[in-house]
């Protein structure tokens, strides 16, 4: 019998192991680049809005960022690209974990200088279809003292933060790892996606 080998085995077994991992080589360069252009761009016309207005009740206190759905539908070419990239990666973990990921959701999100989001869970109280949390992150030379981690509170008590580097993926199990956004001194973007069974809640 033959062992095939397939790019997110490492990543597939690091979730099996620990539930979070880091992936550095989802996208190129110049495909981050390009979302972090867009993400930048539409932040700048104010297509990015508040995470906390609308039908959510007033977050305000809890999350400072600006954030825009991905609309399947309607992808630019950057957005098809990340997408193209995550629907090889929930294959890949399907696969390898037989998780019965279906399908994906994602938004930009713009962190203000001084914006944080309180420490929380990913899964949503009226639906348990998130299954992995996704975070890409679009940010050029940030530098730790940028500040702005992303701080992954660990069962054991103790916490991984990693930094928004571009670039980075940050994979890790929706209804298992609380997590918080440090605020930055400047301003932080990324691309938040989760990773989702069919809602059987
Ligand atoms: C979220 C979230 C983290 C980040 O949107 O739920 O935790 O680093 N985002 O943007
Ligand atoms: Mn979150």
């Amino acid at each position: 019998m033959h062992t095939r080998h397939h790019e997110f085995d490492p990543a597939s077994r690091a979730i099996a192991a620990d539930g979070w991992c880091v992936l550095p080589t989802l996208m190129t360069a110049r495909q981050t680049h390009d979302l972090a252009g867009e993400c930048s761009t539409m932040h700048d016309e104010q297509l990015l809005t508040s995470a906390h207005v609308g039908r959510d009740r007033d977050h305000s206190a809890l999350r400072g960022d600006r954030t825009c759905w991905f609309e399947p539908l309607a992808l630019s070419a950057p957005q098809g690209a990340f997408a193209g990239r995550i629907e090889q990666l929930r294959i890949g973990l399907n696969r390898a974990l037989m998780l019965g990921l279906v399908d994906s959701e994602s938004h930009y999100a713009m962190y203000p200088p001084g914006a944080g989001y309180a420490r929380h869970l990913d899964r949503l109280r009226h639906s348990d279809a998130r299954v992995l949390s996704a975070v890409f992150y679009l940010n050029d030379a940030w530098q730790e003292s940028d500040g702005g981690a992303l701080r992954l509170h660990l069962a054991d008590g103790s916490y991984r933060d990693v930094y928004p580097h571009a670039g980075t993926l940050l994979l890790f199990l929706s209804a298992q790892f609380e997590h918080e956004v440090l605020p930055a001194t400047r301003q932080r973007m990324s691309i938040a996606c989760w990773m989702r069974q069919r809602d059987i809640g």
